[in-house]
């Protein structure tokens, strides 16, 4: 299994596996539109030549307080191809993905979904560290990772997504 930056050819197999993965076309269709923004990152779990998963990661911005600057990513849409779930993909697609994040000197990373989930890559309820969601959703379910010790101490206020999140 290799983990790699997405390239100019992989654009419609990418789309096949969020099509496939989450049986409609809004996750898809938010990659397509966030493709080649700023600060996005976008990886492809590569295995005899298919992509059988995908992970995307798009700037979000703080209103509050935070230094400037500071770089924050969140983390989706992730998918993998549904007869390869439960297989360790999508877990290494997250860790390999925090890794780049790390290194494009991005200081925590938030993510929309299931707690049980995201706990185990080290993501905590965002309220916990100051942090708000712009969309009304359970506390629980949104989370956050400091990529560096105490990233967060200075930094509290409200979260939010690419207006290309809206729809979803
Ligand atoms: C969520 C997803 C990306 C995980 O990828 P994966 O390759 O199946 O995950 P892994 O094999 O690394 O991890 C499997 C673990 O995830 C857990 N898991 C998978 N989907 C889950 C869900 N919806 N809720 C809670 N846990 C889930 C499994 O219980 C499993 O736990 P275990 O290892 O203790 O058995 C994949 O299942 C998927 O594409 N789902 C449909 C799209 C989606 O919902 N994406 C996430 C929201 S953006």
């Amino acid at each position: 299994m290799e983990i790699r930056a997405e390239k100019s050819g992989d654009i419609a197999a990418i789309r096949m596996v969020n099509l496939a993965a989450f049986g409609r076309d809004s996750e898809a269709n938010l990659v397509d539109q966030l493709r080649g923004v700023a600060s996005t990152l976008s990886l492809v779990a590569v295995e005899a030549e298919q992509i059988v998963g995908h992970v995307f990661f798009s700037p979000v911005t703080i209103e509050g307080t935070c230094p400037d600057p500071f770089l924050m990513l969140g983390l989706g849409p992730v998918a993998v191809l549904p007869d390869r779930q439960r297989q360790g993909i999508g877990s290494l697609l997250i860790h390999h993905g925090l890794e780049v994040c790390r290194q494009l000197g991005c200081k925590a990373v938030v993510v929309l979904g299931y707690p049980e989930y995201y706990r185990r890559f080290g993501f905590g309820p965002a309220k916990q560290k100051g942090l708000s969601c712009e969309y009304p959703v359970p506390n629980e379910v949104f989370m956050v990772l400091e990529l560096e010790p105490d990233a967060l101490v200075a930094c509290q206020g409200l979260i939010k997504y690419r207006p290309e999140f809206h729809g979803l």
